[in-house]
């Protein structure tokens, strides 16, 4: 029997495929020059599996994500695709993905390069060795409450409805996934919700500070209100260490967070479910960016969120920190060397192309193991 990591493939939309070649190149050093070989299946989500099959994933696609060690995906959308039924958009294929695979975890880290310090938006002083990890719950709250819909009313007006809820073993399990989290980084967790306004936040706020009080004791604990974390993110980001949050909050804290560090182009992610009984657990790998349909197919998208992402999946699907480190730190040095995409140009760096930063990204590989 063999022990191949089997992993699904899910390029998706836009910029997806592209930026996906570039982790195949990857894929390929590390079988040709570190033997490790992946068993890798492609698969359809997204606008390419409504194309194909009239749905954004099918029971087919699902059933290989549930068998996979992992699963990685570009991303999804465009559009084309706009005005489909809502059940029908490409955003429910992730949905769904993330839903049925009971992915409840979403590390999404904000890191800045120090060749990227004057990318960032902000000030460099102030992100300047910015490491902070966003834990965002990423299978409840309003994204999947019920009830959810657009009725009319019997004198014709409109209503949508969606519904934030939150039960105390949801915020628990993820609490504790932020708390292991801070353990191994500087020890500190913002919890962040809007326990002044909503009774789910409220409920968030105890039940954090309780699993604190009982088990994590010697982690810094301190809550947050979401309008000022997204402030204090902008104004002084490296106070946060580990920010827990909820579904929607960390979809929007996230990408606030990622522009501290030069370009949405520069954000992985890893999605976890919870260990099964031989310690094993589901798991997606995505790049926070979204699909760019205005810039897809021209090979000037980054790449490197997209193979970060990938080193996410090898250290905490796999095991194999000491290969996960090897392609982080490809990617610092090719930043260091001056390459770069159109999001990451500056001045006295040199433009090149999804493919280049690829190409490059394995020739530092080689000259890292030489
Ligand atoms: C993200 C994205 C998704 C989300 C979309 C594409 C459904 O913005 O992963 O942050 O809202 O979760
Ligand atoms: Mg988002």
């Amino acid at each position: 029997m063999s022990n191949t990591k089997k992993i699904l493939v899910l390029a998706g939309d836009g910029i997806g495929p592209e930026v996906m070649r570039q982790v195949r190149r990857i894929a390929d050093w590390l079988a040709k020059r570190r033997s490790i070989g992946f068993d890798m299946e492609d698969g359809l989500v997204g606008g390419a599996s409504i194309d194909a099959n009239g749905f954004p994933l099918t029971d087919e696609t699902m059933a290989d994500a549930m068998a996979a060690d992992a699963v990685l995906l570009g991303a999804v959308g465009g559009p084309q695709w706009d005005n489909l039924p809502f059940e029908r958009k490409p955003e429910r294929g992730l949905l769904r993905l993330r839903k049925d695979m009971a992915l409840f975890a979403n590390l999404r880290p904000a890191f800045v390069f120090d060749a990227l310090v004057d990318a960032s938006s902000l000030k460099p002083e102030l992100v300047r060795g910015l490491d902070t990890m966003i834990v965002r719950e990423l299978t409840g709250g309003v994204y999947f409450g019920e009830p959810r819909g657009i009725e009319t009313l019997p004198d014709g007006t409109r209503r949508g409805v969606n519904t934030q809820v939150y039960t105390t073993p949801e915020i628990e399990r993820v609490g504790r996934v932020a708390f292991e989290l801070a353990a191994k980084r500087r020890g500190k967790v913002h919890s962040v919700e809007k326990a002044n306004v909503m009774e789910s936040g409220l409920l968030w706020r105890e039940t954090i500070q309780a699993l604190h009080d009982a088990e994590y004791p010697n982690i810094e604990l301190a809550h947050m209100y979401a309008d000022n974390c997204a402030m204090q993110l902008v104004r002084t980001p490296k106070q946060f260490d580990v920010v827990v949050t909820d579904n929607l909050f960390g979809d929007i804290l996230s990408d606030c967070a990622a522009m501290l560090t030069g370009s949405l182009g520069m954000l992985p992610s890893a999605s976890l479910g919870a260990d099964d009984k031989n310690g094993k657990r589901k798991a997606l790998y995505e790049p926070v960016h979204g699909s760019a349909p205005d810039i897809a197919g021209r090979d000037i998208a980054n790449p490197l969120a997209m193979v970060l992402s990938f080193a996410m999946m090898l250290r905490y699907s796999f095991d194999m920190a000491e290969d996960a480190d090897l392609i982080e730190t490809a990617v610092k040095n090719v930043l260091s060397s001056g390459l770069r995409t159109a999001d990451i140009l500056q001045a006295n760096t040199a433009r090149v192309s999804t493919s280049t930063m690829g190409e490059s990204l394995t020739r530092e590989l080689d000259k890292l193991t030489s």
